[in-house]
């Protein structure tokens, strides 16, 4: 009999490989840069508003937690889709961690 160890192995196993070298910045560009902007600002390069939330200000970011952004980063909020499909959770926190957080950082508030 297979043991419920191996099954769950079995079970993960044939979950789609998400590719750990995955350019989550490129990512961003490709798929939420049509509404949060190239700089995560929710502004275009002609400055007009995209749809997308400003990402990129300091103090509403400060109150955000991690888990609550990655959730709504994988099963969509609002107007935004989810990514679950694209992303696996690790990415999509690092996609806060990474990207999201410092973007925020260099930014006045
Ligand atoms: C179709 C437009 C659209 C796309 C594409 C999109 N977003 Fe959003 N995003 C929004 C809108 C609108 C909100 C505000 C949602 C609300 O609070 O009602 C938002 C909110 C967010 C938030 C804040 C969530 C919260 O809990 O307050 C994060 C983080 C975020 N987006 C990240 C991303 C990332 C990362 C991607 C790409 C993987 C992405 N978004 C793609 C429109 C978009």
């Amino acid at each position: 009999m297979i043991s419920r160890a191996a099954a769950l192995l079995l079970a993960f196993s044939t979950l789609p490989l998400t590719a750990e070298v995955r350019d989550l910045k490129a990512f961003f560009q490709e798929r939420c840069a049509v509404c949060h902007g190239p700089d995560g600002t929710g502004r275009g390069a002609s400055g007009a508003r995209l749809g997308g939330r400003n990402l990129a200000e300091a103090r509403w970011l400060a109150r955000q937690e991690e888990a609550g952004l990655v959730a709504s980063i994988l099963k969509g909020r609002g107007a935004m889709p989810g990514f679950r499909r694209q992303l696996s959770e690790a990415e999509a926190r690092r996609l806060v961690k990474e990207f999201i957080r410092p973007v925020a950082a260099r930014k006045r508030p």
